[in-house]
C-alpha cells in the first residue's frame, strides 16, 4: 500500500529501516503503559500501531474494549485477544486513543493517512479524553507539506479533483466506507488554512491534517529515547 512520508530537506535525520522499526517498537511499547484494565481504547492504524497491538497482546486487559479504526486493526487485535467492538457501542467516548502519524510538525500538527485510515482515525482520535501519537523521530517535520491525504466521494470524483487543484487518486483500494484514497499534492504555507479549505470542499469525506487541539501527548523514540511531548489539548 503506498504511503505518504514526511520528505524534503526539512525532514529530520532520516534513519535506516532497522532503526526506524526499532524507534516504532519504542514509542508504541511506552505509550501501552497507558492502557489500563477496564478502559475503552482506540487503536490506530499502520506499523507503528502494529507494535503497540502486540504490547497489548502480552497484557492481561479482560475488561478492556478496543475500537479499531481499520479492518487490518480489527484482525489483528482480535487474534492477539483484545477485545474489539463498535465505538457507537462504546457510547461514542473513549478514555484513549493511540495511533501513529507521517508528519509531526514543532505547533503539534499532524499528517496522517498514509494508510488511507484517516477518516475513521479522525472520528476515533475526536471521541477520545486523550489522544496519544507515536512515532519515530523521522516523522517529525519543521514544515508540514505534501502530500496530505484525503478521501473522496466517488461521484464526480474529476470533478473534486480539479476544484482541489494539485491532488491525485491513489491507486490503492477504496476505503471500508467506499471512499477513494486521494493526495492533496499542492503548497502548505498554512497548515489551519489548508484544513479549513480542503474540509470545505464538496466531495472531501476528510483530510489528513489532524490539528494541534485534538492532540494530547506525542511519545517520540528516537537515538536519545523515547520522550513525550505535551499536546495542545487539555487533560480530562
Ligand atoms: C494510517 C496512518 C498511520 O498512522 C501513518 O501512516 C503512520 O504509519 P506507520 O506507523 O506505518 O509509519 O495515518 O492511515
Amino acid at each position: 500500500m503506498a504511503s505518504a512520508r514526511a520528505t524534503g530537506p526539512e525532514q529530520q535525520a532520516s534513519l535506516s529501516d532497522a532503526e526506524a522499526i526499532a524507534y516504532k517498537r519504542a514509542a508504541a511499547r511506552s505509550a501501552a503503559d497507558l492502557v489500563h484494565d477496564g478502559m475503552r481504547v482506540g487503536l490506530g492504524t499502520g506499523s507503528t500501531v502494529a507494535f503497540l497491538l502486540a504490547a497489548l497482546g502480552e497484557r492481561s486487559l479482560p475488561e478492556a474494549r478496543f475500537a479499531a479504526t481499520s479492518p487490518a486493526t480489527e484482525r489483528a487485535a482480535r487474534a492477539l485477544g483484545l477485545a474489539v467492538t463498535g465505538l457507537d457501542e462504546l457510547g461514542g467516548e473513549l478514555d484513549l486513543a493511540i495511533d501513529g502519524a507521517d508528519q509531526v510538525d514543532p505547533q503539534g500538527w499532524l499528517v496522517k493517512g498514509g494508510g488511507a485510515a484517516h477518516t475513521r482515525e479522525k472520528i476515533v482520535a475526536a471521541a477520545a479524553r486523550e489522544f496519544v501519537v507515536i512515532v519515530s523521530t523521522d516523522k517529525l517535520v519543521e514544515r508540514i507539506g505534501a502530500p496530505v491525504p484525503l478521501e473522496l466521494v466517488p461521484f464526480a470524483v474529476q470533478t473534486t479533483l480539479h476544484a482541489l487543484g494539485q491532488a491525485k487518486l491513489r491507486d490503492v483500494p477504496a476505503s471500508p466506507d467506499g471512499g477513494l484514497i486521494a493526495d492533496y499534492l499542492g503548497p502548505v504555507d498554512d497548515a489551519r488554512a489548508l484544513a479549513r479549505r480542503l474540509s470545505a470542499q464538496p466531495g472531501v469525506v476528510e483530510h489528513g491534517l489532524f490539528e494541534p487541539e485534538i492532540v494530547s501527548s506525542i511519545v517520540i523514540a528516537g537515538p536519545s529515547g523515547v520522550q513525550r511531548r505535551a499536546g495542545a489539548k487539555p487533560p480530562g
